[in-house]
């Protein structure tokens, strides 16, 4: 979709190891080639004749309106790919009327992000620290932020080694500010902080710090769904984290079902990876996501085409969700149900 704005276009404008950092994934990339191909490996089993004549993609997250049910990832360090960092993200989802996740690596605060672009919702994407002190600072600045929710990524439980770099990471360069981080003592502090100790527990605290809805973004099962929910998540994030985290992880596409079945209406159920396109979406729709997020494409997209790049692009995406959702015979993204789907071609 739209490959002026996509992996290729943005190889060209990226310095080779920045778009080996975004592009790549773990081990041997397998999830990260699965979570795309199982989305492909899925059929929509259109309904016709179901009235679509009056189209509309609006719906709520955690209770904020946006324009359709797409949103994009929380991912690190923006200015990588733009000068303008987040707050260029920011103004091109709002062109789109879609809601951004901010990374706790993003190169502008949570506040200036909220700022950015008046109209467009954030989320506050964070991790817990084993100092829990740093990690309640930082959610009491994500509450005082204006962004709507935290999310909390639970997926950090050991370093990850990334394959298209000799020493497993990338190194970004000595210029990037990571506001967020400022009292935490930097990048390689943070990184090197986790809480490898987290547990369900922990979940509480982070609504306790920022008064915020907490989103737990992470999530492969059922079973610890459920155990989130009961802990207190307004809102459950499928992710294998683009298959960054570790190889051999199961696709999304495979295990959205078994989530929204357990968790059974009691929070809703997002889901990202391998996202590329309008069916992707639908699918994600139809299996019981209420919105699916995008990671990579929008980093490309902005990459090559700058502002008006990412704003094209997401629009273009809304516009093939539209377009997919009709030739389903759904008006709107909650009329997709799960027999719309089936394995195979
Ligand atoms: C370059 C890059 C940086 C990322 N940084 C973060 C991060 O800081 N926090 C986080 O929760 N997820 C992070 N992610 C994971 C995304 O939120 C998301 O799970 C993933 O990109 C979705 O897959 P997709 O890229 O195939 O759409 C990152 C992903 C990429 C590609």
């Amino acid at each position: 979709m739209l490959d002026r704005f996509g992996e290729e276009a943005a190889r060209d404008a990226l310095p080779p190891a920045t778009h080996a950092y975004i592009s790549g994934g773990s081990g041997d990339e397998v999830t990260l080639r699965a979570n795309v191909e199982a989305w492909r490996g899925l059929a929509l089993r259109p309904h016709v004749l179901r009235d679509v004549a009056d189209m509309d993609l609006r719906t709520e997250l955690l209770g904020v309106p946006v324009a359709a049910p797409v949103a994009i990832a929380p991912t690190a360090m923006h200015q990588l790919v733009h000068p303008d960092g987040e707050l260029a993200t920011a103004r091109a989802a709002g062109d789109a009327g879609l809601l951004l996740a901010v990374s706790m690596f993003a190169n502008h605060s949570y506040a200036d992000v909220a700022r950015a672009a008046e109209g467009t919702p954030s989320w506050a994407q964070m991790y817990l620290f084993r100092d829990h002190g740093l990690s309640r600072e930082l959610a009491e600045k994500a509450g005082e932020s204006g962004a709507r929710a935290v999310v909390v990524c639970v997926d950090g439980a050991a370093v990850p080694r990334r394959s298209r770099f000799a020493k497993g990471a990338f190194a970004p360069p000595d210029d990037l500010r990571f506001p967020n981080l400022a009292h935490v003592g930097g990048l390689t502090t943070a990184i090197t902080g986790f809480d490898r100790g987290m547990t369900f527990d922990d979940i509480g605290r982070f609504a306790e710090w920022s008064g915020l809805p907490v989103v737990v973004k992470g999530v492969l099962r059922g079973d610890d769904a459920a155990r989130c929910v009961a802990a207190g998540a307004a809102a459950i994030a499928v992710s294998n984290h683009g298959g960054r985290q570790f190889d051999g992880c199961a696709a999304t596409a495979g295990v959205l079902a078994e989530v929204v079945d357990a968790v059974a209406g009691r929070a809703e159920v997002y889901v990202d990876g391998g996202i590329r396109n309008g069916a992707d979406v639908v699918k994600a729709l139809a299996l019981g996501a209420r919105a699916a997020f995008v990671g990579r494409p929008v980093l490309w997209a902005l990459a090559a085409g700058g502002v008006p790049g990412a704003a094209e692009y997401l629009r273009e995406l809304v516009a093939d969700v539209t377009r997919v959702l009709a030739f389903t015979g759904c008006r709107t993204p909650h009329e997709a149900t799960r027999d719309l789907v089936r394995a195979g071609p």
